[in-house]
């Protein structure tokens, strides 16, 4: 028997989500049609019926569920040239794989964590550069217009966003939030972007065609990581024609302006040495607790990606409201079987502490996404530099000799920050995904 009203309301949601005869028996037909394709030994075939099996039933009949496990464990065994299908999973590519995972340098701890202390380095130098580029432009023409005014504008939106260390919500509306923000923020966000969409490619959830709603986005933090992936990924691949509409909800209008400002200079820039992916961008300026009264002003779609990524709020309130809403706006915009991709900081999963066991931290994961989500988990790593779960003595040591750094952004910010350190590369965060219940 359901206990709490949300047990309720989760189980009256899922008798209402189950399955219809039809969609009954096209999961038994496709699962025989599975069960030929792998006794033939037709593994990229049986991978594409298992995802269509997937948009078609949950929970996944046994058999389907057993073969869909031996996926996550391992990557591919074959190696396919991505299918130009528009619509068509790309199959992951064992070499693509074994690249992308050596430059970052996964080691795979345990089976809930992955230490991570490497960089692709055919695709981070360059946005690094642009940035630095982008962003010391924008400084110095502010200073030069009026100094007095931007030292003041600048001190605000550092005091702001260094809430964000101390556990405190900033409100980001310095004009200079944006810029700061992209220097202190957006090369780490992104890295931890890139690895969740690496892990969406690897389990072959990646497809050709495919809408991505980013809810508090920032600067669109998740394009550049979706964006710096496939940019790797077209190194060692030929990626087929590629249709991807990314839509942005964010409160504040200047992050979403200036992200999309340097989106086109890191493409113009960057399109020497790599080659542009393109996006089809929407951006809506709304601030989340007003999303039930205002997400007729949202157009009419639901999405096969919904993205939260490092917006998980520190203050309780805050963070229950934010839940509310979160499992809301994926009731309302989420497509059937789409995927909801979580990047959330080890601090903000309720009752993490730095010393806790595997068990108590699969539960706690639990609680996070079933019950304060809504969700189903599908698929969570714990990402760390360090390769523990606990702190460690002296992390800035560690970094110094283990991650890589940001040389050139730390300009920057030397300059115009008054950060005195070289800033690195480290990831601490839960990347999830996770389907509707
Ligand atoms: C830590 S940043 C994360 C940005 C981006 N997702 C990333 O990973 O870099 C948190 C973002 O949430 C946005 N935000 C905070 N409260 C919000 C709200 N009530 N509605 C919409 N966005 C909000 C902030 O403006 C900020 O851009």
């Amino acid at each position: 028997m359901p206990k709490t009203p949300f047990e309720k309301r989760r189980k009256l949601s899922q008798l209402a989500q189950s399955p219809s005869v039809f969609a009954k028996l096209r999961g038994y037909w496709l699962t025989l049609a599975l069960t030929i394709a792998l006794w033939r030994g037709k593994v990229a075939h049986a991978k594409q019926i298992l995802f269509d099996l997937k948009r078609t039933i949950r929970p996944l009949p046994q058999f389907a569920q057993w073969f869909d496990r031996i996926q996550q464990d391992r990557p591919p065994r074959v190696t396919l040239a991505p299918t130009l299908k528009s619509d068509a999973y790309f199959v992951a590519d064992r070499e693509a794989i074994r690249e992308i995972s050596q430059r970052f340098q996964l080691q795979e701890r345990d089976a809930g964590l992955v230490q991570c202390t490497g960089i692709d380095d055919r695709v981070f130098p360059a946005i690094e550069a642009c940035l630095s580029d982008f962003v010391r432009n924008a400084f110095d023409t502010r200073k030069r217009q009026n100094p007095t005014r931007f030292a003041d504008e600048l001190h605000r939106a550092i005091v702001d966003l260094d809430g964000l260390k101390r556990g405190i919500d900033p409100d980001y509306s310095s004009p200079q939030t944006p810029y700061v923000y992209l220097t202190q923020y957006l090369l780490e966000n992104a890295y931890s972007a890139y690895l969740a969409w690496f892990w969406v490619y690897q389990r072959g959830l990646l497809s050709a065609k495919f809408s991505v709603l980013d809810l508090a986005a920032g600067p669109g933090t998740v394009a550049f990581g979706l964006s710096l992936l496939l940019q790797s990924l077209g190194q060692t691949i030929a990626l087929p024609e590629l249709h991807i509409s990314y839509t942005s909800i964010e409160k504040q209008e200047h992050l979403q302006f200036r992200g999309l400002q340097f989106w086109r200079y890191f493409s113009t820039e960057a399109a020497v040495r790599l080659r542009p992916i393109g996006l089809f961008f929407q951006f809506h300026t709304l601030d989340l607790f007003q999303y039930i009264d205002r997400s007729n002003l949202l157009p009419d779609q639901r999405f096969d990606f919904l993205t939260i990524s490092h917006c998980f709020f520190a203050d309780a309130d805050r963070y229950e409201q934010s839940m509310a809403i979160y499992r809301q706006i994926i009731r309302d915009r989420l497509a059937p079987n789409g995927i909801v991709m979580l990047i959330v900081q080890w601090s903000k999963i309720p009752g993490r502490t730095r010393d806790c066991s595997v068990e108590t931290e699969r539960e706690l994961l639990r609680r996070f996404v079933e019950l304060d989500l809504g969700l189903e988990l599908e698929w969570c790593r714990y990402v760390s530099s360090t390769g523990q779960r606990g702190k460690i003595d002296n992390f800035a040591a560690f970094a110094r000799e283990h991650c890589p750094s940001q040389s050139k952004i730390s300009g920057v910010a030397h300059d115009y920050l008054n950060e005195s350190s070289i800033s690195h590369y480290a990831i601490d965060d839960y990347i999830i995904l996770a389907r509707q219940a």
